[in-house]
């Protein structure tokens, strides 16, 4: 079959001819604000059969019946609650299916031999006009292969469709990316089948209580059947293994930081991708914008057909809004899977000699932190940690004694006098020391990292605050000549040598200042500082 492609924005009859195959039975892909779907006439139950050939659909799997507004509820289903008109009045057109008993024009084959039918008026132009120009209910399911992430743009309908069907509606990128939600208006309360593009607490601001069916969250055991039949399958089954990781994005981040290899595959937001270099990385997103990732998970999912990476970890927003609806795609594509990183926090801290650090680690110590000091792991990886040693070597030669502890001035003498050797050797050590780092704040609560380089090594993206520590010169000069016994004119160009408050003002999230008269003082101000951050970050 010749599947012809239609571009409504350029040709005027494209709307006319969709409905005309539409009329005489053929399939024609449509473009809706969700996913694209496969159409035919839902009263015709040929042209269903040749829906479910198609797609390659299993029978029993119902359709969803489109139309043109609410006033054609009544044309197909029968004892229609009020509810389904004021959900209708508030949120059609729109991503919302509606489940209600059929009438007997609806054949069995479109509603999967149920007594009930999904309905929804989708909020497309394009497709509203061929539906009324049709003036038959459209049924579309989504318009994959059956076992493929749902199309969300023309060429993704071009790839699973092309000679399968008869045209293909071009209506430009789908606006909101996941199916339509579907609630059963035949139960009390009514439940939510599938979440998707209207999020759960709109329905629940029109109806009040509303039952989430299991599928949703779990796969259901064996014997177990999901109410939406759809919602037994796997939409899409990469041949790399999938695993979910919920949590705060730091820590979810983290938690795969601390798992992935060379090689893997990883889905996170887009913050997160500097993290994960020697991985394929698809990016659902920023971390705080759920349409952005509806609109892309599909995408995500669909770009590692493409690779051969051997197993994939996705970071999962939370179940506010739309991330339910994309935590539940993103959980069926790994067979449900999921694995949790918690939402502990984690602080970075980082300032330059005498301004303070140590005693701001002592307070957040005293409120129950676990404390990191970055410089002590660097140590003792350079003693224990055998890739990274091998990497080092690898790119500077033998700078390790025979008993195996660095030859400090050996490296020394190629590193300080060449910056490109120096980002070399930093981009070594932090390629290995930061997923260590991921590893050991595992499990607490609360963590500090102390790290000189806490934004420099990209361990920032996994604290939820940075707290740069800083004091006037003179105070810091004065402390570190009376720690360190040195004199004046090395104890200012020590500090010289470091980071201006400047830096710590433009890349910290937060910045805190030393200016007490003893370390004692300045700790008790460091305590009440981190008791609110703290409480900021856990309301
Ligand atoms: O956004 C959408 O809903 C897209 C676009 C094309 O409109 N359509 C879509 O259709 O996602 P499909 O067939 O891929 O998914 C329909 C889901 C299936 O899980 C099916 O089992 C469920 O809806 N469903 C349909 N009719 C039902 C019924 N009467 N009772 C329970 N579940 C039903
Ligand atoms: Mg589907």
């Amino acid at each position: 079959m010749e599947t012809k492609l239609f571009y409504p924005q350029q040709e005027n009859n494209a709307v006319a001819e969709a409905a005309a195959i539409l009329r005489r039975g053929g399939l024609v892909g449509i473009p809706t604000e969700t996913v694209y779907g496969l159409g035919a006439n839902g009263l015709n139950e040929d042209a269903v059969r040749r829906i479910f050939e198609a797609k390659g659909r299993p029978q029993d799997n119902p359709l969803i019946l489109h139309v043109a507004s609410a006033d054609w509820l009544e044309r197909y289903c029968k004892d229609v609650p009020q509810a389904a008109y004021e959900l209708a009045a508030r949120f059609w057109p729109g991503p919302l299916t509606m489940i209600l008993p059929r009438r007997d024009c609806v054949p069995l084959r479109t509603t999967g031999g149920l007594e009930t039918v999904g309905v929804r008026c989708p909020d497309h132009a394009v497709t509203l006009q061929i539906i009324e120009a049709a003036g038959v209910p459209v049924a579309a399911p989504s318009g994959n292969t059956s076992g493929r992430p749902s199309p969300t743009a023309v060429q993704h309908m071009v790839e699973d469709m092309s000679g399968k069907v008869d045209a293909i509606v071009d209506g430009g990128p789908c606006r909101v990316g996941v199916e339509s939600t579907i609630i059963d208006l035949t139960v009390t309360p009514p439940r939510l089948l599938r979440p998707g593009g209207l999020p759960l607490e709109a329905l629940e601001e029109v109806l009040g209580e509303v039952a989430v069916d299991k599928a949703v969250r779990q796969k259901l055991s064996a014997g177990e059947k999901p109410r939406a039949p759809g919602m037994k399958y796997r939409h899409y089954a990469p041949k790399a293994p999938v695993t979910v990781v919920t949590g705060s994005p730091q820590r979810s981040a983290a938690y795969i930081l601390g798992r992935v290899k060379a090689g893997m595959g990883v889905i996170c937001f887009d913050e997160f991708a500097p993290l994960f270099g020697g991985c394929t990385v698809h990016k659902l997103g920023p971390a705080d914008d759920k349409a952005a990732q509806a609109q892309r998970v599909f995408d995500a999912l669909r770009a590692f057909d493409e690779t051969d990476v051997t197993a994939i970890y996705a970071q999962c927003p939370d179940e506010s809004g739309l991330g339910l609806a994309i935590g539940n795609r993103l959980k069926k594509a790994a067979g449900f899977c999921v694995e949790d990183a918690g939402d502990g926090l984690i602080f970075g801290l980082t300032g330059g000699t005498g301004a303070g650090k140590t005693s701001a680690l002592r307070a957040l110590e005293r409120l129950g932190g676990y404390i990191l000091d970055c410089d002590a792991l660097y140590h003792e990886m350079l003693r224990t940690d055998a890739p990274m040693k091998q990497a080092i070597t690898d790119a500077f030669g033998d700078v390790f004694c025979p008993d195996g502890t660095l030859d400090r001035q050996k490296l020394g003498n190629v590193v300080f006098r060449d910056e490109t050797a120096m980002a070399r050797l930093n981009a070594i050590v932090y390629a290995h020391l930061v997923p260590e780092a991921a590893r050991r704040a595992e499990g607490h609560d609360i963590v500090g990292f102390d790290a000189i380089n806490v934004i420099e090594s990209g361990m920032s993206l996994m604290c939820c605050r940075t707290v740069g520590v800083i004091a006037p010169a003179e105070l810091r000069v004065r402390r570190i000549m009376a720690r360190d016994g040195i004199d004046e004119n090395y104890a200012r160009m020590r500090i010289a040598a470091q980071k201006a408050d400047t830096f710590y003002y433009e890349n910290c999230t937060d910045v805190l200042e030393n200016t007490e008269d003893s370390p004692q003082a300045f700790e008790e101000k460091a305590l009440e500082f981190f008791a609110c951050l703290i409480k900021e970050e856990t309301k």
